[in-house]
């Protein structure tokens, strides 16, 4: 089984509307073509419906960093996953390690988020991955399996399919020590398992399984190289066009 490359950048809370508005028009007419890779940026909320209309008609597809579970309500801050349909987003990143550390994501919101994601249209990029202490205890294997269990849960067998995972150790975030291919394929793979065991051989074939972690363009095609590893969550590399379309050309 063959299954597309997808490469995002994730900006986190970097750059203002125009300098993202830059970013785009700098590389929407060099990604590669959608045929061979989904090439993803996910932007701040207030960048999105710029990003949008920027990227429309190229092979660059535009992300949320997050989303709610709710469609309208009082939800002070929050944008829903009805208002990034409307704008006409494509993805959103769901349970990032970032939003489970400092703003209280849980493994039952994450799980709410890709059911809400799903239901506007939106492909759900669900980050797992464990902490130092949880590796080097030898507890990753269950912290995983948790994480993607819950995040599944109640997700019928042809949406979960296209579900994107984000295998994203929390030690090697902005850190610059990435986890080896070998290592984060070992995850991506057990991840795969878990899929399998949960739906069966055919949807676990089809899921795509990124890397995220300290990725820069010397080492993706490393990771790309691996069985269980269709691409990377990438967040300070992403951040300038020419390191970005140089992560991209790692899968021509
Ligand atoms: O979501 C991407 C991320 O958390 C990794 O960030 O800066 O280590 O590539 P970075």
């Amino acid at each position: 089984m063959s299954r597309k490359p997808i490469i995002a950048g994730n900006w986190k809370m970097n750059k203002t509307v125009k300098e993202a508005h830059e970013f785009v028009e700098a590389v929407k007419d060099k990604v590669p073509s959608a045929d061979l890779v989904d090439s993803v940026v996910a932007a701040p909320f207030l960048a999105l419906d710029r990003l949008v209309a920027d990227a429309k008609g190229s092979d660059l597809k535009i992300s949320a960093e997050n989303v709610h579970f709710e469609n309208s309500g009082a939800f002070t801050g929050e944008v829903s996953p009805v208002m990034l349909e409307d704008l006409g987003v494509q993805y959103a990143i769901i349970g990032h390690s970032e939003r489970r550390a400092m703003f209280a994501e849980t493994d039952e919101t994450v799980n709410k988020k890709v059911l809400a994601s799903f239901a506007h249209h939106l492909i759900p990029i669900v980050c797992v991955g464990e902490t130092l202490d949880e590796r080097e205890g030898g507890k990753w294997q269950s912290v995983v399996k948790n994480q993607v269990t819950k995040a599944f849960a109640g997700v019928p067998s042809d949406q979960a399919a296209d579900v994107v995972v984000a295998y994203e150790p929390i030690w090697a975030i902005g850190t610059g020590k990435s986890a080896s291919s070998d290592d984060a394929n070992e995850v991506c793979a057990y991840i795969r398992k878990t899929v399998a065991d949960l739906y069966d051989e055919t949807v676990a074939a089809k899921v795509r399984i990124q890397y995220g972690g300290s990725v820069k363009p010397a080492t993706i095609g490393d990771l790309l190289a691996q069985s269980d590893i269709d691409g990377a969550l990438v967040g300070g590399a992403s951040l300038q066009p020419e390191s970005f379309l140089a992560l991209l050309e790692a899968v021509k």
